[in-house]
């Protein structure tokens, strides 16, 4: 079996990368977390992957001013030292532009805290409050240029209860992103291997 080299962008806590992090430990997993950037130096998940002895990388965003076309040639350097064959967004924070989404399509995927089409964006848990909506979730997407749309891989449905807050239903929203990133990061790498 080949064991895809993925790389995960993260820019905070990195939990949905721990989570990928852990999947790919199975013997039978069909890729391997090659190595974790993070475009912000203080990020926790740093730590955390170099605990697990995965390299990591960091690419500060901050450094390249308004130059967004060089923060992205320096990421995608990075991403080619390490050989990367699929790049996971996993709380990245950075829109990125066509000329990245395009060097990465169809390998490149991302992770949003609501059943998209629905609450494209940002504060994603308080807009389905402030809705009404019944039901949140979260989705597993191949990245397009178009921000928070492309191929949906899959998607978990969460219900809204009585009494639910922004915190409450966020943290239910996380714990389907856990169950349904490593998944789909699999079947997009089995995919690959076929
Ligand atoms: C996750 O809920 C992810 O879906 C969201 O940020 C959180 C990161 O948490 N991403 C976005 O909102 C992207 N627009 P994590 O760092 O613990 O994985």
């Amino acid at each position: 079996m080949i064991r895809r080299r993925v790389a995960i962008l993260i820019s905070g806590r990195g939990s949905n990368m721990s989570a990928l992090i852990e999947a790919a430990k199975a013997a039978d997993y069909p890729a391997e977390i090659s190595l974790v950037i993070s475009n912000r130096p203080d990020a926790a998940g740093l730590a955390w992957a170099r605990a697990e002895g995965i390299p990591t990388a960091v690419v500060d965003h901050t450094t390249y001013g308004q130059d967004r076309e060089a923060f992205e040639r320096a990421l995608q350097a990075v991403l080619e030292v390490h050989r990367i064959e699929f790049v996971c967004l996993a709380g990245f924070m950075r829109l990125l532009s066509p000329w990245l989404v395009e060097r990465w399509h169809g390998r490149m995927l991302n992770v949003h805290p609501a059943l998209l089409p629905a609450f494209k964006g940002l504060d994603t848990h308080r807009r389905a409050l402030a809705a009404g909506a019944k039901v949140h979730g979260a989705t597993v997407h191949l990245v397009a240029a178009e921000v928070d749309s492309g191929p949906i891989i899959m998607q978990e449905t969460v219900p809204i209860v009585t009494g639910d807050t922004v915190e409450t239903l966020a943290a239910r929203v996380l714990e389907a992103e856990h169950r349904i990133y490593p998944e789909a990061l699999k079947k997009l790498a089995r995919a690959a291997n076929k």
